[in-house]
């Protein structure tokens, strides 16, 4: 947009991206905040503000919080592949938005009959699977997300006119969520709070694509997989090796030098997440898969960054992380223990040009059948 950007990566511009000399106001563009992040939520606040709506999502990252949505997500999965057997074909994109968007909903907390399912698993991809069209479909994406915000809102306002009659769910505590003031959040703010939950968990459906993907492209690989740590490794290098949403935004807070470049106030800095991942500075042969690269490999929060980087309750590092993988470790598990199937010819190429990337085909499977 002719505005003097910085883009940065590997391990010391993440860290740099991650201090307070960065700020996120004002750092979404636009369009992107109309359809994927929306408005007044908590990826465009800063320090005392943020670090309070933060709270609201770190339930999230205790695992004694998320058995039961794994379990949850499990039976879904063993219903849907019931239903694919004898079918021709299915395509696992598609099928792995319907099991999120019902896991998720149910756990949260969101009344869904199982007809809304189909509707709502496809308004709540749009939100993510056109946010960066360069075509009509950007429109459209605007357009759903009216209908979706109208949806959940409709909730909020239910539950703050009669708390008493609904008893303790994700959505009740989002819906009552006071700020720093003491006082709700606004409408609109809750409302994408509630949707930054619904939709990512929704998104995972692309990783599931990647896990089928790199099944089938590396064969050899998934062979190793023996034990619960292999598993692991396995759904970490897919973290590492596909793309999904390339870059962050942020804007300088000050006047600054770092490593002889010039940062001025207010400017655009772009974290590019991909290119750290795919680093040789960090990663040797970046561009081969390798599960065990991640065997034993000491956590540092800023080489690994695919969720973004930092720390989870005090700065913007991604609070969705243990959902993501153990819905991939659910995925996993069905479609190396408890199913086989044929992958016809399909094109498998990813497309990169787009936002967020994807396999072209989406993984379409045949011949499912229980494992033998
Ligand atoms: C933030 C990626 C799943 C909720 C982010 C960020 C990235 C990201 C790159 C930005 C980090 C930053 O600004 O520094 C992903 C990917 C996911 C995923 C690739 C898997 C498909 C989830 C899930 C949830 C979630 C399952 C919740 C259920 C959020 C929220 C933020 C965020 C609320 C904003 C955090 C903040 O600004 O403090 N995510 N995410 N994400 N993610 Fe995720």
């Amino acid at each position: 947009m002719l505005k003097r950007t910085t883009c940065f990566k590997g391990k010391a511009a993440a860290e740099l991206f991650y201090s307070t000399k960065l700020e996120r106001k004002g750092a979404a563009p636009e369009p992107i905040k109309a359809t994927l992040f929306g408005k007044g939520g908590v990826q465009g606040l800063d320090q005392r503000e943020h670090q309070h709506r933060k709270k609201l999502f770190m339930p999230f990252m205790e695992s004694s919080n998320l058995d039961d949505l794994f379990n949850l997500t499990h039976a879904i999965w063993q219903r849907r592949i019931k239903s694919w057997i004898g079918n021709p074909e299915i395509s696992l994109y598609e099928e792995a938005q319907l099991i999120h968007t019902e896991a998720i909903c149910e756990w949260f907390g969101i009344p869904l009959r199982k007809d809304e399912i189909p509707e709502k698993a496809k308004e709540l991809t749009i939100m993510f699977d056109y946010a960066g069209a360069k075509d009509l479909s950007y429109f459209k994406a605007r357009f759903k997300r009216k209908k979706t915000e109208r949806w959940i809102s409709e909730h909020i306002e239910d539950i703050r006119k009669h708390p008493r009659e609904y008893s303790d769910s994700y959505l009740k505590r989002f819906s009552l969520f006071r700020d720093l003031r003491g006082e709700l959040l606004p409408l609109n703010a809750a409302t994408t709070e509630i949707l930054s939950a619904l939709r990512p968990a929704v998104a995972i459906s692309l990783y599931v694509v990647f896990l089928a993907h790199a099944l089938h492209q590396f064969p050899d690989r998934a062979r190793l997989m023996n034990t619960e740590k292999d598993r692991f490794s396995f759904i970490q290098e897919v973290r590492r090796f596909y793309p999904f949403f390339p870059v962050i935004p942020a804007r300088a807070r000050e006047n600054f030098v770092w490593r002889n470049h010039e940062f001025i106030k207010g400017q655009m800095v772009l974290l590019d997440i991909y290119g750290t991942n795919h680093d040789e500075r960090i990663w040797k042969h970046p561009e081969h898969f390798m599960p065990e690269r991640f065997n034993d490999r000491p956590e540092n929060p800023y080489d690994f960054i695919p969720q973004g980087g930092g720390d989870h309750a005090t700065g913007h590092r991604c609070p969705g992380e243990l959902i993501t993988i153990g819905f991939m470790n659910v995925a996993l598990h069905c479609l190396t223990e408890e199913i086989d199937y044929h992958v016809p010819i399909q094109d498998l190429k990813i497309n990169f040009s787009r936002l967020p990337a994807i396999i072209n085909s989406h993984m379409i499977l045949n011949n499912v059948r229980p494992k033998s």
